[in-house]
């Protein structure tokens, strides 16, 4: 079976071990670093749900074996909603595909709780073992620390309880904890506005924000979630903008536009700074967000995905028949329908 690979700079393939299955979230692109001692990003598009994860590799941890250390961020499940099949080819590819370039994984990260997509980190972190395409065993699941808001905000809503919430993540940041991969340093800067919980994840001169801005022509994340402020939002943009100007910035999800046929994963703090439509004018941008978002309307996949990621991506817990059932909070206004 043969990988596909295209670079920025010039496209690239190699072969993987007959029982590797390629990654069903394509578009996949490899994005090498500007400077010899920057990590490489691998990016994955899952087109059903519009977002990126990744798969950061860090300086080498052994140069002689060429194993690399690799952390990957915000990961996907694959779900059908009206079927309720929930699969993990997606995951199931980044894993091979980590395996085929000899990566070790040390890490999985969320930037947030998702609202529009099921991640897999917890199925990656506990399907990862020494001698099964890893040699870290269970890699830690790793989130901002307020996650715990956002699962006392959330839980209650789904039926969920103190212990069903417990184990989810196997660790929760602040900015002050020292992360690694291989030899480059992680760090976690808090961003909230989308979120309570959201963190960027800055590794070289690449910053992995989960959804704060997007790409230059489609604007600024939501800010209208439960815990979530246009304020912070505003604030958590100027911190991310206060890096140097050629660092990159990745988002969570790419939408588009009609001019634009291919999804984009990353702009320059340049570009974002002078390009991007909603950060034109930064005084207005609270009002202009603030009326944007009452006219979104709720994420296709918002309560599947919420029951799931404050659990770090685990299904709920399972009924008496061994099945797992999603809740969905109904709304009926004043009808009488119950
Ligand atoms: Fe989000």
């Amino acid at each position: 079976m043969q990988f596909r690979l295209t670079t920025d700079r010039q496209a690239r393939s190699f072969s993987a071990s007959s029982t590797l299955t390629a990654p069903s979230n394509e578009p996949f692109k490899t994005h090498l670093p500007v400077k010899h001692s920057e990590p490489t990003v691998h990016s994955f598009y899952h087109k059903s749900t519009s977002t990126f994860s990744y798969v950061v590799a860090g300086s080498p941890y052994d140069a002689e074996s060429g194993v690399l250390d690799v952390v990957i961020i915000d990961s996907v499940l694959d779900y059908d909603a009206a079927s309720g099949s929930v699969t993990t080819e997606s995951a199931d590819g980044l894993m091979s595909f980590c395996a085929a370039q000899n990566y070790r994984v040390t890490a999985v990260l969320e930037t947030h709780a998702h609202a529009d997509h099921l991640s897999a980190g917890f199925y990656i972190s506990r399907s990862l073992h020494v001698g099964h395409l890893n040699r870290v065993a269970n890699p830690p699941l790793i989130i901002g620390k307020g996650i715990e808001e956002v699962q006392r905000r959330f839980a209650p809503r789904y039926g969920l309880t103190q212990g069903d919430l417990q184990g989810s993540f196997d660790l929760l940041i602040d900015e002050k904890m020292n992360l690694r991969v291989g030899n480059s340093r992680i760090n976690a800067i808090h961003l909230p506005g989308h979120t309570p919980d959201h963190m960027g994840y800055q590794i070289g001169e690449n910053i992995f924000t989960g959804d704060v801005v997007f790409l230059p022509d489609v604007g600024s994340a939501r800010a209208d979630f439960p815990g979530g402020s246009a304020d912070l939002l505003r604030a958590s943009i100027h911190r991310l903008l206060d890096a140097s100007p050629q660092t990159r910035l990745y988002v969570g999800h790419d939408y588009p536009p009609p001019s634009r046929a291919d999804p984009k994963c990353f702009s320059t703090i340049s570009e974002t700074q002078h390009e991007n439509v909603h950060l034109k004018n930064m005084d207005d941008f609270v009002q202009r967000r603030l009326i944007r978002d009452k006219e979104l309307a709720a994420p296709r996949l918002l309560h599947p995905s919420l029951q799931v990621n404050i659990r770090g991506g685990r299904l709920p817990p399972p009924g008496p028949d061994g099945v797992s059932r999603m809740q969905i909070p109904l709304t009926a206004g004043s009808a009488n329908l119950l």
